[in-house]
């Protein structure tokens, strides 16, 4: 430290103002020494900081037509983004909405479905579907109920289209929501609508005597 000092000091004509010829010469060897060093210490940097490379939508007037992309091949199809299953994509069938699932149903499905309507679809919708969700109470639209005729007779498909394109004053959850979590989730409104609708017949005879034993005042489980 103290010979750089020296050497800085000598530099700047601090120490001794009648330098020299010897002075001078040293001076200006010095002047050399802290450019290399200072070469030395930030040049080597710049190699990971400065690449030749070009930022997205950057220009540049190597291509004629001044844009550094190329554009895909035609016909070029991105890893994953493959979509040929209409139904499955769009919840259409030959244009027309559909009221199939592109895939068989299972509990599982209903329960991953379950668990996706509460984190996304509960803060507006509520957890029974009809509408009145925290942030409705606290200001925001609110949406219809899944209850009413025209969303019962609904195709299962216009569920599926509400959440990938949006509908009205809600947005899109294409995405947030898988593709086939968006179906798991039409299902599990399928079910909560049937929730909200069941009849005495809906329910397996064998299960009806216990409904009846309830309705005569008697909580579930309580007759011993
Ligand atoms: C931030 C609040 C909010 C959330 C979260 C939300 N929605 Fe909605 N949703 C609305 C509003 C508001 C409407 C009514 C829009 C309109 O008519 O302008 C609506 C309408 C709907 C409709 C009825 C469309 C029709 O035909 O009338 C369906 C079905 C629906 N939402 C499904 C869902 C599903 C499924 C989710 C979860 C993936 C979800 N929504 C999440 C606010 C929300």
């Amino acid at each position: 430290m103290g010979y750089l000092k020296l050497r800085i000091d000598r530099i700047f004509g601090i120490r001794g103002s009648a330098l020299g010829r010897r002075g001078a010469l040293a001076r200006a060897r010095d002047i050399v020494f802290l450019g290399t060093a200072a070469l030395t210490l930030f040049g080597c940097r710049l190699d990971m900081h400065v690449q030749p490379k070009y930022l997205p939508y950057a220009a540049t007037n190597f291509f004629g037509d001044g844009r550094s992309e190329r554009q895909p091949v035609p016909g070029t199809v991105a890893r994953g983004q493959l979509r040929l299953d209409e139904l499955m994509f769009t919840g259409k069938e030959n244009g027309v909405v559909s009221n199939r699932f592109p895939f068989p149903i299972t509990r599982a499905d209903l329960e991953r479905g379950r668990e996706r309507y509460n984190i996304y679809c509960t803060p507006c919708h509520d957890y029974t579907g009809s509408g009145h969700g925290m942030i409705v109470q606290r200001g925001f639209p609110q949406p219809p109920s899944y209850h009413i005729q025209r969303l019962r007779d609904a195709p299962v498909g216009h569920f599926f289209e509400v959440m990938t394109n949006g509908f009205g004053a809600m947005y899109s959850y294409a995405a947030r929501i898988e593709p086939a979590d968006r179906w798991r989730i039409a299902a599990y409104i399928r079910a909560l609508q049937l929730g909200q609708d069941a009849t005495l017949q809906d329910v397996p005879a064998s299960e009806r005597a216990k409904l009846t034993e309830n309705s005569a005042g008697q909580p579930a489980g309580s007759s011993r």
